[in-house]
């Protein structure tokens, strides 16, 4: 546990392990207080900036150690990038580059000096702890001996931000929930099964006060959720259809739903993902349903004035006897049929009876979030998910949400047309489409389980994961877009 003070120092009287100062991209030369700091440190800090040629671009950084008996052991210089047009995301880019390189380093005390963002301190300071928190993070629950038995960063210290308490503790809150969504999804399937996700969701509704509701095999086949029944009947696990809500005190501003998907694992069912189709990675596939709980953690130490119901249909997409077969004919909740001619189109399946359910809760906006699509990863590649809603306003709500966040998402068309692509002769539409547009036919799919109220979709099958380093996300689950989804709660 990583502890973040904000502290009225200046870089002349910071005492620690590191320290880290920000610079602009094309503005490295030392003036003022950094003259002085380079004079009190014999001119270390500007033979760092000459000798490793550090120009201040985003994300870059330089350290070394500072010699004879200074109070400061090393000194990292990290890039902001250009002034002009600065994104609250350099900030954290350079922040997880100091986090970084302070963790190398073995410094137990870290201080942070970045000017403050945009005449916002409290932005500038969630940005710092959310950057550092997410880079710092690791999971070794998996290991049968911690890797890093070495000192960690016991403390980070946010120069000239004192008194940002309520910031930090924000950014903590949030933190807590994408780290949650990071753990679930780095579970493998025979750790994290459709009974851990219920399990979950109570200690997440027990915790915070939360109403839940976890509808068993039985229930769901009374609600006549045929959709979601058909993806699960191959699994010797039961099926979960989990539904939290959180009630604020006194009258909700605003009344939302969010809906993750929820495979604990996607074998392809009988259209079997063959060796070579990523098969192995498919414990990824309840992305949804991890960043939907990891938003309902931060939701419910955040306590906003909007009332948010969270919901998963949880089950896994398996292969035997009982599977559903290719060309079966299934019936959802809201009576529509459906062919399946893909058992792997599967994601749609499940969300179809959970976006049914969400349409019936009367609330203002449905936000679904799924691992849904290869197609969304070929069209915007490994960092963007792709976002489709028919309803410009909610769509704008969430590019602003995601704006602050820095996590990126792509409008994609609801080409109407595309629909023709899911004709099926006998039954209302087939789950498949053909392989041109195929994020698209997917979105448009969903469509067709909601009815009445404003809904907008996100495909996130690429940036749940991350093959490498980048940032403040370490090789692994980057538990993708839980912050978001509560900046988009909090209507920010
Ligand atoms: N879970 C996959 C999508 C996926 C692919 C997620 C890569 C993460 C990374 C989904 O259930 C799936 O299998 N989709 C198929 C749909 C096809 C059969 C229409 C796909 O994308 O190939
Ligand atoms: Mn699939
Ligand atoms: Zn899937």
């Amino acid at each position: 546990m990583t502890e973040y003070r904000g502290v009225d120092k200046s870089v002349l009287d910071w005492a620690g392990d590191a320290l880290a100062v920000g610079f602009f991209e094309g503005a490295v030369e030392l003036t003022g207080t950094l003259a002085q700091l380079d004079e009190k440190l014999a001119g270390t800090l500007q033979e760092l900036i000459s000798e490793t040629e550090f120009e201040g671009k985003s994300g870059s950084s330089a350290v070394t150690r500072v010699g004879g008996g200074s109070p400061i052991r090393k000194i990292i210089a990290i890039g902001l990038g250009k002034e002009e047009n600065s994104k609250l995301e350099d900030w954290r880019q350079a922040v997880a580059a100091a986090a970084r390189a302070a963790k190398k380093e073995k410094c137990k005390t870290l201080g942070i000096s970045l000017p403050v963002w945009n005449n916002d301190p409290e932005a500038t300071a969630q940005a710092i702890v959310e950057a550092a928190e997410l880079t710092l993070f690791q999971d070794e629950r998996f290991k049968s001996e911690p890797e890093e038995k070495a000192t960690s960063v016991e403390t980070v210290e946010l120069l000239e931000l004192a008194g940002q308490e309520e910031a930090i503790a924000r950014a903590e809150k949030i933190c807590s929930g994408v780290n949650l969504a990071r753990k679930l999804v780095a579970a493998p399937a025979n750790s994290c099964t459709p009974e851990t996700m219920a399990e979950t969701a109570l200690a997440i509704a027990t915790e915070y006060g939360f109403e839940i509701e976890i509808l068993e095999k039985e229930k769901c086949e009374e609600l006549g959720m045929g959709a979601f029944l058909g993806v699960a009947q191959a699994s010797d696990m039961p099926p979960k259809f989990i539904h939290m809500t959180y009630k604020p005190e006194g009258k909700p501003r605003r009344k939302v739903a969010i809906v993750g998907k929820g495979l604990t694992f996607d074998s392809g069912g009988l259209n079997l993902k063959p060796a070579g189709s990523g098969i192995e990675t498919m414990k990824i596939d309840m992305g949804g349903a991890g960043a939907t709980f990891g938003a309902a953690k931060a939701i419910g130490q955040l306590k906003p004035d909007v009332e948010v119901h969270f919901i998963s249909a949880v089950t896994e997409n398996m292969v035997s006897g009982k599977a559903m077969h290719p060309g079966d004919f299934l019936t959802a909740s809201n009576g529509k049929t459906i062919e399946i001619n893909n058992t792997d189109a599967e994601g749609r399946l499940t969300l179809a009876d959970a976006l049914v359910f969400a349409d019936k809760l009367e609330v203002d906006a449905i936000v679904d979030l799924a691992t849904l699509t290869g197609a969304c990863v070929v069209a915007l590649g490994d960092d963007i998910a792709g976002l489709w809603s028919p309803d410009d306003e909610l769509a704008a709500e969430l590019a602003k949400a995601s704006e602050r966040s820095g996590e990126k998402f792509w409008r994609m068309p609801l080409e109407e047309k595309y629909f023709e692509g899911l004709k099926s002769v006998h039954a209302d539409m087939k789950n498949t489409g053909p392989r041109a547009g195929g994020s698209i036919t997917a979105a448009l799919f969903l469509k067709q389980f909601v009815e009445k109220t404003s809904w907008l979709h996100l495909d996130i099958a690429a940036p749940v994961w991350t093959d490498k380093d980048k940032g403040y996300n370490s090789t692994g689950a980057t538990g993708f877009p839980v912050r978001t989804l509560v900046n988009w709660v909090l209507g920010e």
